[in-house]
């Protein structure tokens, strides 16, 4: 029997005992994608964490999405591998500087990304993910003036799609994703003019993708904006020979799952999110033998966040 065998049966043993469901998010290392009960986007492990029967909730992601998890499943215990996996994206606002900004627009609606806080969840009116940002927005009447936070890439994104220009955006950033640039996204498609072409929403070359597409040298047809379940969803009946994946490496994983006729190649092969990867095989077991570590939200901002992503969650169903 391999090493992998035990770890994996293992992961599973620990994980009935516990009677706890294993979730990954599509960024996970593919060992830990593979040994877990669900991957997906943050918007399907926000559902999944609140319609499962389990009495425990493994989280295999960052800090934010396992926060997510508890305020949806309050009282359903909720594990993180290790709490140090943060989020370069979510750390760019805090409470303090989000009330400070309210302040500035009274009367304005605060959309947060899901990568944040749950004390920036509190301050919010409703949460969105990558994947239903447009349609939480265009859910918020035309003429309200929208604080849309905290990513720049993905609130530029909206405002494009929605066509709305009463939305103001964050300058925040996640350091992954604003590293995979307009030049690299240029040149690989240079390379192989026939490619398709998966962009997440939060790549510093988003906005140049959409650009190239309508007057540039990117195929318009072929180039789609996605969050990483919708590229999933794209990969699955598509017939190219290649396929150009702009965002977190983790991903390949599964897009290479799906679909085994189509060659995926990531726009840019250092784009790994470090905080993801601190998820390790053995501190996943470790998570399950020991019980940590255990995610707890204080109940005053509980409640409060609470509201915010159930909102979302309630949207498009
Ligand atoms: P998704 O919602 O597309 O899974 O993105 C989450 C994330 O952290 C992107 O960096
Ligand atoms: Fe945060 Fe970026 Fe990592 Fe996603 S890839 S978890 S946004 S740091």
């Amino acid at each position: 029997q391999s090493t992998a065998t035990t770890w994996s049966g293992e992961v599973r043993r620990l994980a009935r005992e516990r009677d706890a469901v294993v979730l990954a998010h599509n960024y996970q290392d593919p060992a830990i994608q593979d040994v877990a009960d669900h991957v997906g986007d943050s918007l399907e492990l926000s559902r999944l964490a609140a319609s499962t029967d389990a009495s425990t909730i493994v989280f295999c992601g960052v800090h934010f999405m396992a926060e997510t998890a508890k305020l949806l499943s309050p009282d359903k215990t909720v594990l993180i591998p290790t709490a140090q996996a943060g989020c370069s994206l979510a750390d760019t606002i805090d409470a303090d500087q989000l009330r400070s900004w309210k302040a500035e627009h009274p009367g304005a609606a605060v959309v947060a990304y899901v990568n944040t806080s749950a004390a920036v969840k509190a301050e919010a009116d409703v949460c969105c993910t990558s994947s239903n940002a447009v349609d939480v927005v265009e859910s918020i009447p035309a003429d309200q003036p929208i604080l849309f936070l905290p990513d720049q890439f993905l609130g530029n994104h909206v405002r494009r799609q929605t066509g709305r220009d009463n939305i103001h955006v964050w300058m925040g950033e996640c350091h992954v994703h604003a590293g995979i640039s307009a030049a690299d996204l240029r040149a690989q498609v240079a390379a192989d003019p026939t490619a398709e072409v998966l962009v997440h929403p939060e790549c510093g070359c988003a906005s140049s993708a959409i650009w190239l597409a309508g007057v540039g040298d990117l195929p318009a047809d072929r180039t789609r904006i996605l969050s990483t379940s919708g590229m999933l969803g794209a990969a699955r009946d598509m017939t190219a020979k290649t396929a150009l994946v702009a965002t977190e490496i983790g991903m390949l994983h599964q897009l290479r799952k799906v679909n085994q006729r189509t060659t995926f190649r990531p726009v840019n092969p250092k784009a790994s999110c470090r905080f993801m990867k601190m998820i390790t095989p053995e501190l996943l077991l470790r998570c399950l033998r020991e019980g940590r570590d255990e995610v707890q939200v204080p109940p005053d901002v509980a409640e409060r966040a609470r509201q915010s992503v159930e909102r979302m969650v309630a949207i498009g169903k």
